[in-house]
């Protein structure tokens, strides 16, 4: 039986700083973000918005009457917690109308937790092949205002219908794993901020990069050359080129920079618009190849290499299906990248101080986002969810 993506859909945010407007703010050269990184813009969220928001509007173009009650489980992936204790996927499964039969877990492992909800959706459709799994990756990168990491900060959610038969691609059983403790990025409970080694966190990247890739053979998995295209997980742009020279090199292949465009670009397409999102980030970029690339990606292996800092990492193997196009959301997706509003640095640096946590529980936020989802306060410690009007 196959198994795999069904549909996918993202939602980001309605705004957006140009990495310009920091360049200029710290006197770097514009180049440094641009080609350095890769990177143009990054996505900053509303006041009035969360996980909780940009996971349901990521899910909610993919929902109709037929298939919203054949959802069996919802798995929320994040690393961008609101609760010690109740996972936000709940919140989520109220605001999409879900079955109350349906089961709600959320998974955290940094940037790496939607493969393992992609890995479990794929053995829970196996074992009830008439259901279907909703997997919702969501996540803010915040790193702080004048740090390094501060120009890879975006935010973004990812839906993705998990279901027998799949309509667009199918996951392949086949996967290799790498996890190490290591301290590379972290984010204590009591901090909003991510804790970052930059430099070694690349390298530990690339390191699980080839260990997954090792186990990935041993577990009899595609050869290189049996992959026409391959996505990272992307901080940053440029970290999935430095990964694919990386991953060309171990296999002893050459890459070309022409070779290296072909294989990987119309998957970074939507990310350097929207920065790093964390959980997201892979699937965005499996997103951004499906709807962007200009060759007919029919029966052809895209290799997929999942990364969540301190540490684990996957590698594992997706077969497009034919007639994929037909289910594209592109117009949606490039609508909503495109009718962003823009922010000066000024505008985003005060926004940035506004999303701190409230501790006292009692929270009233401007409305501010277009999305159909907000969160209009806090009482009582209890965070209160609604629909608006605008769709
Ligand atoms: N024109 C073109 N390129 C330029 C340039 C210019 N004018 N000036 C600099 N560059 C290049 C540099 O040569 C460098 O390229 P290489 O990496 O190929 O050598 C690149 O721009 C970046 O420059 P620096 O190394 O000086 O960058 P930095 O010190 O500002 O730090 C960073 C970059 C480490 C990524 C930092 O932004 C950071 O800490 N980010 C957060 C952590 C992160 O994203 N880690 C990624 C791996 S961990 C992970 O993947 C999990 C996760 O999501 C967090």
């Amino acid at each position: 039986m196959s198994v795999g993506i069904d549909d996918i859909s993202f939602y980001s945010s309605s705004l957006c700083v140009p990495l310009t407007e920091l360049a200029m703010r710290y006197g770097v050269d514009p180049d440094k973000y641009r080609i350095g990184l890769g990177q143009e813009e990054m996505a900053i969220l509303a006041v009035d918005e969360d996980v909780v928001t940009m996971g349901a509007s990521a899910a909610w173009p993919m929902l109709n009457d037929e298939n919203r009650g054949n959802i069996g489980t919802l798995l929320f992936a994040t690393e961008t917690g609101i609760d010690q204790s109740k996972s936000a996927g709940v919140y989520v499964h109220r605001l999409l109308t879900l079955d109350s039969n349906c089961r709600v877990v959320e998974l955290k492992q940094a940037c790496y937790s939607a493969t393992a909800a992609v890995q479990m959706a794929c053995a829970l459709v196996m074992r009830q092949p008439e259901r279907s799994v909703l997997v919702i990756a969501s996540d803010i990168a915040r790193y702080g205002l004048g740090t390094l990491g501060e120009v890879t900060q975006g935010c973004g959610a990812v839906a993705m219908l998990i279901k027998s038969d799949p309509r667009l691609v199918e996951v392949c059983p086949e996967s290799g794993c790498y996890s190490e403790d290591v301290m590379d990025f972290w984010r204590p409970n009591y901090m909003d901020t991510a804790l970052v080694d930059g430099k070694y966190s690349t390298i530990v990247y690339l390191k699980a990069l080839r260990q997954s890739w090792k186990h990935y053979q041993q577990a009899g998995g595609i050869a290189f050359p049996g992959f026409s295209r391959f996505c990272y997980h992307l901080p940053f742009a440029k970290m999935g080129e430095k990964a694919h020279r990386k991953l060309a090199v171990t296999c002893g292949e050459s890459m070309s920079d022409a070779l290296l465009t072909e294989q990987i670009g119309s998957g970074l397409i939507y990310n350097r618009k929207i920065g790093n999102s964390y959980s997201a980030s892979l699937y965005i970029a499996l997103l951004s190849m499906l709807e962007n690339d200009t060759e007919d990606l029919s029966g052809w292996n895209i290799g997929l290499f999942s990364y969540g800092s301190g540490c684990v990492g996957e590698f594992f193997a997706v077969t497009v299906q034919p007639n994929y196009q037909a289910y594209s959301r592109r117009k949606a997706h490039v609508d909503q990248l495109e009718s962003r509003q823009v922010l000066s640095y000024d505008e985003y640096a005060v926004l940035f101080g506004q999303h701190s946590p409230r501790i006292d529980g009692e929270h009233d936020f401007l409305k501010m986002t277009n999305g159909r989802f907000r969160l209009t306060g806090l009482h009582d410690h209890k965070r209160i969810y609604i629909e608006t009007t605008v769709c």
